[in-house]
């Protein structure tokens, strides 16, 4: 059986495209066929891994233009990885989903249903927002986890995220799980970071925290996994590796 987590929080700019990127590539690292899917009109995910434009991507398969396997891309660069893409440019996910996802709300669920025995683990970047492709997502996840920056205005994403969320288990029938928050660019120094980590994690979250790291831009630039990035000998922090092993030994309990 596959697991499927999303990573979201409505606020841009959080950290939804790195956390995403960089668990998917670890849980593909330490050996599980992994699947990153794009749900992100933006593309970031895509732009990321992918050196040239995909051929098909996620909104060809979901309006049935192509088959799956047509769209699914296997990067040569880590075993084990996998990507269901979307082209930022032309904007055809979005035009999707302001047309004809209304009448489909379960199109990704459904996706993610036949995508199970391919794959162990499953994991969505979201766009930011909270409109009906991030709500599509949502219900076709087992679980959601929220990347904020340790900033006053996220705690209110946060609060705004909680209660919507609880809307969408109620009104749409979804068990999504909720209990793990990735606090991202933390710095334990600084007083603030602390205060928000105390306030958004409460007892009843597991708060995973990220520091800052300079190689996760250097990695999306260079197109590959931040694990495997190295300049002058030098790549992620320990704290870095040793916060995305941990993160993807709990998440897929
Ligand atoms: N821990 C970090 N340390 C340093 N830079 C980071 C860190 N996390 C993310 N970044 C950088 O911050 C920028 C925004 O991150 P990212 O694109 O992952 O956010 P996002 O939530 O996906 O944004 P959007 O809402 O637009 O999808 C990127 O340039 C990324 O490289
Ligand atoms: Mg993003």
């Amino acid at each position: 059986m596959s697991r499927t987590i999303a990573f979201h929080l409505q606020k841009g700019g959080v950290g939804k495209t790195t956390i995403s990127g960089t668990i998917a590539c670890e849980s593909a690292l330490a050996g599980a066929r992994t699947l990153l899917i794009d749900a992100d009109p933006q593309g970031n995910s895509s732009s990321w891994f992918l050196k040239n434009p995909p051929k098909y991507e996620l909104s060809d398969v979901l309006q049935g233009r192509c088959f799956l396997d047509d769209a699914i891309v296997e990067l040569d660069s880590i075993h084990n990885f996998f990507l269901l893409p979307t082209f930022g440019i032309g904007g055809t996910l979005k035009n999707y989903s302001e047309t004809k996802l209304a009448e489909e709300p379960f199109v990704l669920q459904d996706l993610i249903e036949q995508l199970s025995s391919k794959f162990e683990h499953i994991i969505l970047d979201m766009s930011p927002g909270l409109g009906r492709l991030e709500r599509s997502a949502l219900i076709a996840s087992d679980e959601v986890i929220t990347p904020l920056t340790p900033e006053v205005f996220s705690l209110d994403g946060l609060e705004i995220f909680i209660d919507e969320l609880a809307k969408i288990k109620k009104n749409l029938r979804s068990s999504i799980k909720y209990n793990k928050i990735v606090i991202n660019s933390y710095d334990e120094r600084i007083k603030q970071h602390r205060d928000i980590l105390k306030a958004a994690g409460g007892a009843n979250y597991k708060v995973f925290k990220v520091p800052v790291e300079p190689v996760f831009r250097k990695a999306q630039e260079r197109g590959i996994a931040p694990q495997l990035f190295k300049e002058r000998g030098r790549g992620l922090k320990p704290a870095t590796v040793a916060v995305f092993k941990e993160m993807n030994e709990i998440i897929w309990r």
